[in-house]
């Protein structure tokens, strides 16, 4: 199997964690969007050493960070038992957290090495987890392989058509009866200051973000799916919302 310099990288500085290239055959592609639009926040060498600061996170979620990621994880369980998958790499302590809660195993995927490489050295050298570089457009693990998924802050970076192959795949990896939780934007309430201030700050720097304003997550859920049921919830004057799918 031929492996990327930087997954080289990745699978030499990671002795007690397991890392495993995407495909055989070598390492994943940086998806167009993720160039174009977030070079700066997530591909730039340099983007790591600005934004992991969970002050900085915190701050870009107007000081919801904790109860973003505490929500997320309230949703999940506690403990949170059985195989899990954290869909996205995240600044900040999500994944620590977890990990935490995780009484099974925990895979996380992310397209990019960079932000596998910086999850890892913010995990304790021990933990059961798996780090791998997938699209979350094609995730490679069997059908229900997981008992729950988490996806916090991904789908309004992504493309519609790569929103929907996301959820498509969330849903196909996660077993029946399985839980994916999903925590993103939301359009705020009329009387939000945050829907005539914000908005044109989002809609500047996260052009795909405006969907979540506009249309509820299920509506990108596969046409062949039926959800066993659906729970939302916002916060934050309707700027956050919290999507739960049992599959
Ligand atoms: C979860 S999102 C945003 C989370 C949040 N803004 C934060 O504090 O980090 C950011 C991550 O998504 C990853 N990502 C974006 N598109 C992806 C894709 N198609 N497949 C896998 N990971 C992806 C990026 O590489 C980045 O590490």
């Amino acid at each position: 199997m031929a492996v990327s310099r930087d997954m080289r990288a990745v699978v030499s500085s990671l002795p007690s964690v397991a890392v495993a290239v995407a495909a055989e055959g070598g390492s994943i592609a940086i998806p167009k969007y993720l160039d174009d639009v977030y070079w700066w926040a997530y591909v730039h060498p340099n983007a790591v050493r600005v934004f992991e600061r969970q002050w900085l996170v915190n701050l870009i979620l107007w000081g919801n960070f904790s109860r973003l990621r505490d929500a997320a994880l309230d949703a999940l369980g506690e403990p949170i038992s059985g195989r899990t998958l954290q869909i996205a790499c995240v600044y900040g302590d999500l994944t620590a957290r977890l990990l935490e809660r995780v009484s099974g195993h925990l895979d996380v995927v992310d397209v990019l090495p960079v932000q596998l490489r910086n999850l890892r050295v913010k995990l304790p050298a021990d933990a059961a987890v798996t780090l791998l570089q997938r699209n979350s457009v094609a995730l490679g693990m069997p059908d229900g392989t997981y008992d729950q998924a988490l996806l916090f802050f991904l789908l309004h970076e992504q493309p519609e058509s790569v929103r929907r192959a996301t959820l498509a795949e969330a849903v196909r990896v996660v077993r029946p009866g399985g839980r994916i939780v999903m925590v993103d934007y939301h359009r705020p309430n009329a009387w939000s200051p945050f829907s005539w201030l914000f908005g044109p700050l989002l809609r500047r720097l996260e052009p795909f973000a405006m969907d979540l304003w506009r249309d509820e997550i299920a509506s990108w859920l596969p046409a062949d799916f039926t959800p066993s049921a659906i729970d939302k919830q916002t916060c934050f004057g309707g700027l956050y919302q919290k999507v739960v799918v049992t599959v």
